[in-house]
């Protein structure tokens, strides 16, 4: 007996040994590592979780970062077109005169979305394009013409276009004119803007955002200076005039009465019939207090106040938060009576923008120097990258970027507690590489967005309204003062030739929208 029972566990060892070579090999064989790690995720985590059928899957894009053309079809020069001409503002000296020529090149790259399965593409309009003088010339039908061909063709593919009217490109003329966002005056000329694109494109664009990243645009533009128009006092920056303490509450409000101004007009004059929605996108940081104490937690708080909730809260409760209230005092501009009673309610969604997240230290408490939180212009609070020599999350290459997953559900959930559950879109997110080289196994992207959508789904579980997730983005292109020097795309761009060459990023987009959306319930 003992010699039978022991050849049979034996014979049951060499068995086992033989099914875990046969399962070793197997996997080692099959597809590639982000395969497996799909499997495991939807096997362990993700069996319960199904994105509702209409969520929109997208990819974002700008109409200076991608469109080229710069002079064509009765274009005239952009605030970019003109900055990025001045020497030393771009990292590689480069501009986005061509860019990727997607003027140009666009049915071929509606149909590189049209093959990741995407049901929506975010994209924005060029003002320089539709009105070359702003409200002081003619509408451009040059412009319309193309915008209008270019948003039949997306619809033609099934897939819905989210259009942006502004993505930090101003026509140059309103700069030269009046000095643009410093001026009440430009409301009109946003006004006068937005109504042209809601009257030639409304009956089939759905999803209309005013902006993209204010945030991002005044505090560069009006408060460091390293975006155009290149404004800020001599402790922030390196320009030749500006207030880095005043110019940027002036600029913001007026980019806030302007979306108010858009956003009333499109709800009394077209909303009605033409059954869109409007939002306005931010750039969001998640804070992280740098330690437990209350000072520190207080300065997190106080840095969404100067970062995201300064514009968010006008829009939505009438007012700018409390934080902002209280350290800038009369510096902050004022909303007139009837500013008041408009701009509430001025959103049907909140895109958000989540890239990065950041410590926040307290500098009211201690000392910090200006441009280091030391100031009223940042709030007192230092939005540091390191906590003991050590950053949050996976720094990357880029300076500004550290990879920090929890920062996506943090973002959310903080908007969808502060808002009230207001519907929300995750209108950019994305993996920047430097550019050394071809790198199509780009699997730190693919690695970041994975965990990044699964961030988002936890968010969605807990009961963020969120509704589509848009990655930055579709083809590597002009990254704004850091030129062509840093690659985003899930296509790589060869910008002499303007070949596009998928990454493995594409396949695995494409195999999670595939999934996601063969496993979505109905509504
Ligand atoms: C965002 C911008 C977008 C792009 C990405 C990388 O802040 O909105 O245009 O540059 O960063």
């Amino acid at each position: 007996m003992e010699t039978k029972s022991s050849m049979y566990i034996s014979q049951f060892r060499l068995w086992l040994l033989c099914f875990i070579i046969i399962t070793l090999v197997s996997l080692s064989s099959s597809s590639r590592w982000y395969d497996d790690h799909i499997s495991l995720r939807e096997i362990n985590a993700e069996e319960i979780f199904y994105f509702p059928k209409n969520f929109l899957f997208g990819t974002a894009s700008s109409a200076y970062q991608y469109e080229g053309a710069y002079l064509t079809d009765g274009k005239t020069l952009s605030n970019w077109d003109v900055f990025t001409n001045i020497s030393g503002k771009i990292a590689d000296g480069s501009h986005g005169k061509i860019a990727v020529d997607h003027y140009h090149r666009y049915p071929g790259d509606l149909d590189l979305m049209e093959d990741l399965g995407v049901n929506s593409y975010r994209l924005s309009l060029s003002w320089a394009r539709i009105l070359p003088k702003g409200r002081f010339g003619d509408v451009n039908m040059g412009g319309i013409d193309h915008y209008n061909r270019m948003i039949n063709d997306i619809l033609k593919r099934g897939i819905e276009p989210f259009v942006t009217l502004t993505h930090y490109d101003i026509p140059q003329e309103l700069e030269s004119r009046y000095g643009s966002w410093l001026n009440p005056q430009i409301r009109e000329d946003f006004e006068h803007y937005a109504n042209i694109c809601f009257r030639h494109f409304g009956d089939r664009v759905k999803f209309w955002a005013t902006f993209n990243e204010p945030n991002v645009q005044v505090i560069l533009g009006y408060r460091t200076g390293t975006f155009p128009p290149s404004r800020c006092s001599k402790t922030f920056g390196n320009c030749s005039c500006g207030d880095s303490y005043i110019e940027p509450l002036v600029a913001a409000h007026n980019i806030i009465r302007s979306h108010v101004a858009a956003v009333n007009l499109y709800r009394t004059k077209f909303q009605e019939q033409q059954r869109g929605k409007i939002g306005i996108v931010m750039n969001t940081i998640w804070f992280e207090p740098v330690s437990d104490s209350l000072a520190d937690r207080l300065a997190a708080e106080r840095a969404q106040a100067f970062y995201l909730t300064w514009f968010l809260d006008p829009v939505v409760f009438g007012r700018y938060p409390r934080e902002m209230r209280e350290i800038l005092g009369e510096d902050l501009p004022e909303f007139t009576k009837d500013d008041l009673k408009s701009s509430k309610n001025t959103l049907d969604f909140i895109g958000i923008n989540q890239y990065t997240s950041r410590y926040a230290k307290d500098c009211l408490h201690s000392v910090c120097e200006p441009g280091k939180g030391g100031s009223r212009a940042e709030g007192f609070v230092y939005a540091k990258a390191l906590k003991d020599g050590l950053p949050l999350g996976e720094p990357t290459g880029v300076n500004w970027f550290s990879v920090y997953p929890q920062g996506m559900e943090e973002m959310l959930m903080y908007a969808t507690e502060r808002y009230k559950n207001i519907p929300l879109y995750v209108t950019e997110n994305g993996f920047g590489e430097n550019n050394t080289g071809v790198l199509l196994n780009d699997h730190p992207r693919v690695k970041f967005m994975s965990n990044y959508l699964d961030a988002l789904k936890r968010a969605m579980r807990k009961g963020a309204d969120v509704r589509g997730y848009f990655a930055w983005s579709l083809l590597d292109n002009f990254e704004w003062i850091s030129g062509y020097t840093i690659r985003f795309g899930m296509y790589h761009v060869d910008f002499n030739t303007q070949e596009r060459t998928p990454r493995l990023s594409a396949s695995w987009y494409k195999n999670f929208i595939f999934q996601h959306r063969a496993q979505s319930k109905d509504d």
